[in-house]
């Protein structure tokens, strides 16, 4: 005959303070990172359409949002720069005194205690809106390393505090890491892109970056989003190019890739909840259709759960203000 066992599982959740006691994993403000838009020009505040509640600034307007980031005790930000000349080597991106340096050298007099990361890539500045230079239709994989090197240092001399390469050029961390050491910056620390998905929930993003390819797409360069073992490659390249950091992008649709390579490096891992997942969430709740609060507690947890350490999020400053209330 069958055994059968009968358990009784739901003593665990009796009340809320036992329910907090074996809770496995938490949520907290010093998890996040919050994505900065940054414009040229003067007195911009633009609300992204796409993304409700996020904007692209200009630098004189840029202070008070830090002011708010910071006095939620967020601990960190990354900027992504939104130029107003655009060329096909993305000049603009090795600027020593382009948009996102600006922004960085800024950021660190007012806030010196805020990590600032910068993400480190062309697509924002070239003119075809492509990661990388391209010949044609082709985007060129060892041309387009020298000028992510040239970018990552000059982020580093405004006084960048982490490099965050986006473009998926292979061999990008090791070329960014040797001329970052070149320059005297060994201690600047790189956290890669190293497991990116060519995704449509970038949707929003190019809209706010104003990047979207002008030809083509990215399959060339980022993940189809059918595999898993690949992620395991792509994540150990960057580990033996002497990555610190590893994040894995999009994050929602991608909680197992999180949990994989958790499992496999010993490294701090990032989720980077992406602009398609915040719009997706914004549109919905505006809509009275799920509460937000409730929504965007649970995704973000979920993130940690499949072993996230560190996540980057739209809704960082909301999250963090739910945090402090609960
Ligand atoms: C490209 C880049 C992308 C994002 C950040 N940097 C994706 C892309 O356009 O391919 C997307 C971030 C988001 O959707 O929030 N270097
Ligand atoms: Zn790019």
């Amino acid at each position: 005959m069958e055994h059968l066992q009968f358990r009784r599982n739901r003593r665990l959740r009796n009340s809320n303070t036992l329910r907090s006691m074996v809770r496995e994993t938490t949520l907290q403000k010093e998890d996040f990172i919050y994505p900065i838009f940054v414009v040229e020009g003067k007195n911009v505040k633009n609300e992204v359409t796409s993304m409700p509640g996020v904007f692209q600034f200009s630098l004189d307007r840029l202070e008070s949002e830090l002011e708010e980031v910071t006095s939620l005790g967020i601990p960190s930000v990354i900027f992504f720069g939104v130029p107003q000349q655009k060329d096909s080597v993305g000049s603009g991106a090795y600027d020593n005194h382009g948009i996102v340096q600006e922004a960085i050298r800024l950021t660190k007099k007012h806030f010196p205690q805020l990590v600032v990361i910068a993400d480190t890539c062309l697509c924002e500045y070239t003119d075809h809106g492509h990661c990388g230079v391209v010949s044609g239709e082709k985007v060129l994989n060892d041309p387009s390393l020298d000028l992510l090197a040239r970018t990552a240092v000059s982020q580093a001399q405004a006084g960048a505090d982490i490099i965050a390469p986006s473009n998926m050029m292979d061999g990008f961390v090791i070329a960014i890491r040797h001329a970052l050491d070149e320059a005297g910056f060994h201690d600047i620390p790189i956290m890669s892109y190293a497991v990116k998905y060519a995704s449509a929930y970038y949707g929003p993003f190019r809209d706010a970056a104003d990047s979207t390819p002008q030809f083509g797409d990215r399959k060339t360069y980022q993940m189809d989003p059918a595999n898993r073992i690949e992620a395991m490659r792509e994540a150990e390249s960057d580990v033996l190019e002497g990555a610190d950091f590893l994040i894995i992008k999009p994050a929602l649709s991608y909680l197992d890739i999180i949990r994989d390579v958790k499992n496999s490096f010993p490294m701090p891992i990032v989720a980077y909840n992406v602009s398609g997942e915040y719009a997706m969430v914004k549109a919905a709740s505006q809509n009275g259709w799920v509460d937000e609060k409730s929504v965007v507690l649970e995704t973000l947890t979920s993130m940690k759960r499949a072993g996230a350490d560190i996540i980057m999020t739209y809704h960082a400053k909301d999250a963090a203000r739910w945090l402090e209330e609960k």
